[in-house]
């Protein structure tokens, strides 16, 4: 299948956001991964006087691990789907948190201009059509210094990785994207992780775009080998 991209796949995830919710918290981890890739950014002083985005921020669950790893920070949450955000804007948020419709490629046409502190991406590179443009943009928003911190689905290379996360997508995300009637947007996550970046590959990539002290971090669960952070700072 050709995956999807941009506008059609903004209109997908606008499709999928009223069962989006349902269908991570059926994801066992889900929200307790995001919290720790979130922590992994090291934010000092629980965010306090920091400036903080969340790229991609869907429903806001990333968004609200942010918020548990910096409470004191102002956060910039941005997508390029009307309908995940309006899932985002039914939650409750304290005044420093605000929510942006734009797509990554149009921050400065929607008002988003850095400097930033922090930039978060959760299950993000792996959806924009020129990866390496979205990183030159993150790094024209960070503050020299400022810290990036990736959450993706990006495999670890292992023949067992492949194939575990292709054994879970045909046995629960695929049936069940299907029952949600989002069967494209489910088939794209499969295949959109199949031929993304391994981890060590997306470690590169971030160190070729300019990024400093690139690491790499598992998780636990079934995720181990299939879910990393990748955590840096601009230059
Ligand atoms: C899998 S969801 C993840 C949402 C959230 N970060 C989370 O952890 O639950 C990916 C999100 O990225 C957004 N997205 C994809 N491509 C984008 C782009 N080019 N610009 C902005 N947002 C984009 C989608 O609309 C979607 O809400």
């Amino acid at each position: 299948m050709t995956l999807l991209h941009d506008a059609e796949l903004a209109a997908a995830f606008d499709h999928a956001a009223l069962s989006y919710d349902r269908l991570v918290a059926a994801n066992p981890g889900y929200h307790a991964h995001l919290r720790r890739s979130a922590r992994r950014l090291r934010l000092p002083r629980g965010g306090a006087g920091l400036r903080l985005l969340d790229l991609g921020c869907g429903t806001g669950a990333s968004t609200a691990a942010l918020l548990a790893a910096a409470p004191h920070a102002e956060i910039v949450a941005v997508d390029a789907s009307a309908g995940m955000l309006a899932r985002a804007a039914t939650k409750r948020w304290p005044a420093g948190v605000s929510f942006v419709h734009a797509p990554v490629e149009r921050l400065a046409d929607a008002g988003v201009t850095g400097p930033f502190d922090g930039v978060f991406a959760a299950y993000l590179f792996r959806n924009v059509t020129d990866p390496d443009g979205t990183l030159a943009v993150v790094r024209s928003l960070l503050k020299p210094g400022g810290r990036l911190g990736v959450h993706e689905y990006a495999l670890g290379g292992r023949a067992v990785d492949r194939a575990v996360w292709t054994a879970v997508c045909r046995g629960i995300v695929l049936p069940a994207g299907r029952l949600a009637g989002d069967a494209d947007l489910y088939r794209h996550l499969w295949r959109s992780v199949v031929e993304f970046d391994t981890a060590s590959g997306f470690a590169d990539r971030l160190r070729r775009a300019g990024f400093a002290e690139v690491r790499v971090l598992p998780m636990p669960g079934w995720q181990t080998g299939i879910v990393h952070t990748f955590v840096g700072r601009s230059r």
